[in-house]
């Protein structure tokens, strides 16, 4: 059975020594054991058969002295206060020993009570020490279960923030269609801008946030022609002024639908700015170069395409070939010259050749 004694490991090399501290110690009820140097000190510690509460180290011995056993053991046994034992002509050497790190020191020779009750407060501070061990490695343990909750509540925040971005795009598509049942002659045609927008993008290497905000603000470029009456959205011929007027609003109508919704405002200056021309001669704002959103710049040239190389009421479809002659022809005029160069040298308009 493990003894429930506390534990003193005496080291000095004087037999005398060890003999009056072995039987006056464990009279008063501790467990001894006796290390000639502080060599052997170290070896009985190391062999883990004797676990001392309380080292008593002498400063004068043999092969290994205890001022240079002190630092090994603070080091690797810093649970263990040592009390050195000094002649009285060592006594500064002792009290040095305490700025290294020993609990006490006792000068020789020493009174058994004295020398009793030195190893108790040792051994009281060794329990403090241990008692602070366990707080501090039960701080740690809670601290890692804290990281660990940090952990999965941020999965599953990216989790539902995924689902809520397809749940998000799903809304986006359905209106996106509202607009194409209003005008059946724009079938597919914001998806296809949508495509077409994301390839210039990726092309720009446009950092990815950025890139589903322009999907999103490509699917929904025209939702303003919800408001624009049908006759004027189907007219079979040439708008009058008025009526191209209203048309023209469709823009700043998208832009106050979705300025409702948190979630679309992000995406309210490409809806707004998706038709203004890059010399600026464009609508609503008359905004010119790098003052129209990039985004905006994007989807006015994904837009242009799909809209030539489609039929509507009032013209047939234009090639593929003409479509790019006249994105070239407006290069500067109407739109940003580096995305139509992007466009026409990637050749991004191929994409469409499965839709
Ligand atoms: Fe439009």
């Amino acid at each position: 059975m493990k003894s429930s004694k506390n534990k003193v490991l005496i080291t000095d090399d004087d037999k005398a020594v060890q003999k009056t501290f072995s039987i006056g110690l464990e009279k008063a009820g501790f467990e001894v054991k006796v290390a000639g140097t502080g060599k052997e000190a170290l070896d009985i510690l190391r062999g883990n058969y004797f676990a001392p509460d309380c080292i008593m180290l002498d400063i004068r011995m043999p092969e290994m002295t205890g001022l240079e056993a002190l630092p090994i053991l603070r080091e690797k046994f810093p649970l263990i206060p040592v009390i050195m034992l000094t002649a009285l002509t060592d006594l500064e050497i002792a009290v040095d020993t305490m700025r290294k790190g020993a609990f006490d020191y006792l000068t020789k020779p020493v009174r058994m009570i004295e020398l009793v009750e030195t190893i108790k407060k040792a051994i009281r501070y060794r329990w403090t020490l241990l008692e602070n061990e366990r707080l501090m490695q039960e701080n740690r343990e809670y601290q890692r279960s804290l990281e660990k909750k940090v952990e999965e509540r941020t999965r599953e925040l990216f989790l539902a923030y995924e689902k809520l971005k397809t749940t998000n795009l799903e809304t986006v598509k359905v209106l996106a269609e509202t607009i194409e049942a209003k005008d059946p002659y724009t079938r597919g045609h914001c998806q296809r801008v949508r495509l077409i927008s994301r390839e210039i993008a990726v092309n720009l290497d446009i950092e990815k946030e950025k890139i589903e905000l322009l999907e999103y603000s490509a699917l929904l470029h025209d939702i303003g022609k919800i408001g624009i009456p049908e006759a004027i959205l189907n007219k079979d011929g040439s708008l009058s002024e008025e009526e191209r007027n209203i048309f023209r609003m469709h823009p700043v109508i998208g832009e106050r639908i979705l300025n409702n919704v948190e979630f679309f405002k992000p995406c309210l200056p490409v809806i707004r700015n998706h038709h203004e021309w890059f010399n600026g001669s464009g609508y609503p704002d008359q905004l010119e170069g790098e003052k129209i959103h990039l985004l905006a710049r994007i989807v006015a040239v994904a837009d242009a395409f799909d809209a030539m190389t489609s039929t509507r009421p009032y013209r047939m479809a234009l090639s593929k070939e003409k479509a790019i002659d006249e994105l070239a022809r407006y290069r500067e005029t109407q739109f940003d010259p580096q995305l139509v160069d992007i466009f026409i040298e990637n050749e991004i308009y191929s994409i469409l050749s499965e839709y």
